[in-house]
């Protein structure tokens, strides 16, 4: 047998599972060349969630990025994971986006395109598939692996041999939430290398520790291609590290052929980042391990850990992770990747916080029901199926067939600020995350970025010692800023921050500690602390008191059912929901709470006259804020 080859995935999925995505361009900088001299088959740099966090939280171009590595990397091969028909995002784009997207990512550097459809529905990968082949790249089909009644090995080959006579250039088993065992993952690879004349290549993930075993056993069944990552962003919800399977294979008949040193030189720099940003290192948690039992795949965890500290519930994780399985029986066990991962997590969040199984279901779990992002893999339950969308009728066709293209209304929209053919795309993809961007990416154009540590901001503030919270510059977006740090606070500093706030025109800072978030606002701060919170530490100005319960008479409150985002319109562009002064009927659409990546749409609860709206377009909401205010008629 030949050599094993391997995709290293630390600069996409290595840091997206342990580092929640946050590696920026100039951090992976310094070390791209020597990468680019180990020998990989090729570097997965791209695509998943780094499209998203680039624009969201760290203010970069992702477009730059691909061409900044590609501009390094010479000899290896780039690769980027596409969510088939969704992209690099959580819902289905029209066809025209799909081939753009694809015929930009090629031009800007990707060589290799690993695409996949959450529900295995290979009707979602024509149009991704066929634009690939359309540049000349390779297109590699996946099969996502899961467990359930109706995902047999038959299922899998079958679905591989269709995506192989649909073009794909090779095949890989994509094992997110690192299910595959051992001795499966043999039958899985024998099966496939006897069925199929391409190459075959695994990814899984470490979590419980089967990755090890599973990627040996696969090389003794005669995989092509492994997937494996620099040590310091390995195990945990990671893949097994690179340096081990070097190691595990030398002086077999499947050796590698990498040289461990330059490896471990690799390992040195990230690292060195690790420690200096404070991120976390790969490790199996009992909770973690649990994934044998409740399948939730490495980047979800973390999630839905930070996501049930937002809604200040974190104690009930446990009842979340039991509730992942019912709710993905119910639903017709989609694996749990994304977006099906977010539509079944959010919908379980939801069936525990609100205390009622299916009384809120944001539009996401709609739609999947509706089957608009494909086929479940078994029938959706039929109570279920009407307790969240009623008699509506059940699409049967290509989803995206039912979608009206997209590029000339996106190219209009975004004129203003878009530069490139690119930027279209960014907008198309995330439009209300890109206007911000764009606008931050204006404003930076002809001001330097205000940082936290500008004393001159702070005119009235006599020049103290610098709280060594100013150490790390601050990233800011238009009015709202971040700081990420190892550095320890004290209530002190936090004070001090607050007063620094009120000072400055920044309105918002996000604080991000190992194991704490601090969300500071211009009128309110709260910090969240697992286990505990620290009450709301006041600031020179105002307060705004949050969720009055003074509720005379008539008037009803619509409240937040969710720490999230409010939004008065489906986009930005379109009109509001409802005004000050519309008549409502009950169960229409009065807003939209963004929370966990999903858009939920609030629902009035009676008849009524909107009589207040208290929170502006795209302001972050607590939990239980109200929202506004509707008179009964
Ligand atoms: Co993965």
């Amino acid at each position: 047998m030949n050599p094993i080859k391997i995709t290293d995935t630390s600069l996409r999925d290595g840091h997206q599972s342990l580092w929640a995505t946050r590696m920026t361009t100039s951090d992976m900088l310094p070390i791209l060349g020597k990468i680019d001299e180990v020998g990989y088959h090729s570097l997965e740099v791209w695509g998943g969630a780094t499209f998203d966090v680039c624009i969201r939280y760290l203010n970069e171009d992702p477009w730059e990025r691909l061409r900044t590595i590609r501009g390094i990397v010479k000899k290896t091969p780039l690769q980027m994971l596409l969510r088939g028909q969704s992209l690099v995002g959580y819902t289905h784009y029209p066809d025209d986006i799909v081939e753009k997207f694809v015929e930009k990512a090629a031009l800007n550097g990707i060589d290799i395109f690993r695409v996949f459809d959450a529900l295995n529905d290979v009707r979602n990968l024509e149009v991704p598939l066929k634009a690939i082949k359309a540049t000349g790249k390779h297109a590699q089909a996946s099969v996502v692996y899961t467990i359930s009644p109706v995902h047999t090995l038959n299922h899998f080959v079958d679905t591989a041999l269709r995506l192989r006579d649909m073009g794909a250039d090779s095949i890989c088993i994509k094992d997110m939430a690192g299910l595959l065992s051992p001795y499966v993952a043999y039958d899985l690879v024998k099966l496939l290398k006897a069925n199929l004349d391409v190459p075959i290549q695994l990814h899984t993930h470490y979590i419980g520790g089967l990755a090890m075993a599973a990627l040996i056993k696969a090389a003794e069944a005669g995989v092509d291609i492994i997937d494996t990552a620099s040590v310091p962003m390995a195990f945990g919800s990671s893949q097994p590290p690179v340096e081990t399977i070097v190691r595990a294979l030398q002086d077999s008949e499947r050796d590698t052929g990498l040289d461990l040193h330059k490896l471990f030189e690799i390992a040195n720099h990230f690292e060195q980042l690790r420690k200096h940003k404070g991120f976390e290192r790969g490790v199996t948690r009992i909770s973690d391990m649990r994934v044998f039992e409740h399948q939730v795949p490495g980047g979800m965890i973390s999630n839905l850990m930070s996501q049930m500290e937002e809604q200040k519930a974190s104690d009930r994780i446990d009842e979340v992770l039991e509730e992942i399985p019912r709710v993905r029986q119910d639903l017709g066990y989609p694996p749990l990747v994304t977006p099906t991962s977010q539509i079944i997590g959010i919908q379980a969040v939801l069936n525990v916080l609100m205390g009622e199984r299916y009384k809120l279901c944001p539009g996401e779990v709609k739609d999947y029901v509706r089957g608009l992002y494909g086929k479940p893999p078994a029938p959706i339950k039929e109570e279920i199926r009407r307790k969240i969308i009623g008699d509506e009728q059940v699409v049967t066709v290509r989803p995206a067939d039912l979608l009206d293209p997209m590029w000339e209304k996106a190219r209009q929209e975004s004129a203003h600020y878009a530069r490139s053919e690119e930027d279209i795309l960014t907008y198309a993809l995330f439009p209300q995350v890109a206007l911000k961007y764009f606008a931050w990416r204006e404003s930076k154009g002809h001001q330097d970025i205000p940082q936290i540590q500008t004393h001159d901001e702070v005119s009235a503030e006599p020049k103290k010692e610098e709280p060594r919270i100013t150490r790390q510059p601050v990233n800011r977006v238009s009015n709202k800023a971040s700081y990420r740090g190892d550095d320890e606070m004290n209530i002190d500093e936090i004070r001090e921050l607050i007063l620094l706030l009120d000072q400055t025109s920044i309105s918002e800072l996000e604080v991000q500690k190992n194991d704490y978030r601090l969300a500071l606002r211009k009128n309110r701060a709260s910090v969240n602390v697992p286990g505990e919170t620290i009450p709301e530490t006041s600031g020179s100005a105002p307060k705004q008191e949050v969720a009055s319960s003074i509720v005379a008479g008539n008037l009803v409150e619509v409240t937040a059912p969710m720490v999230g985002t409010f939004y008065a319109a489906p986009s930005p562009d379109a009109p509001p929901y409802v005004q000050v002064g519309d008549k409502v009927q009950a169960g229409q659409t009065l807003c939209i709470v963004e929370a966990m990546k999903l858009m939920n749409e609030i629902k009035a609860e009676t008849d009524g006259v909107v009589t207040d709206i208290m929170v502006d377009n795209a302001q972050p909401v607590e939990y239980g804020q109200v929202l506004m205010l509707i008179e009964k008629l």
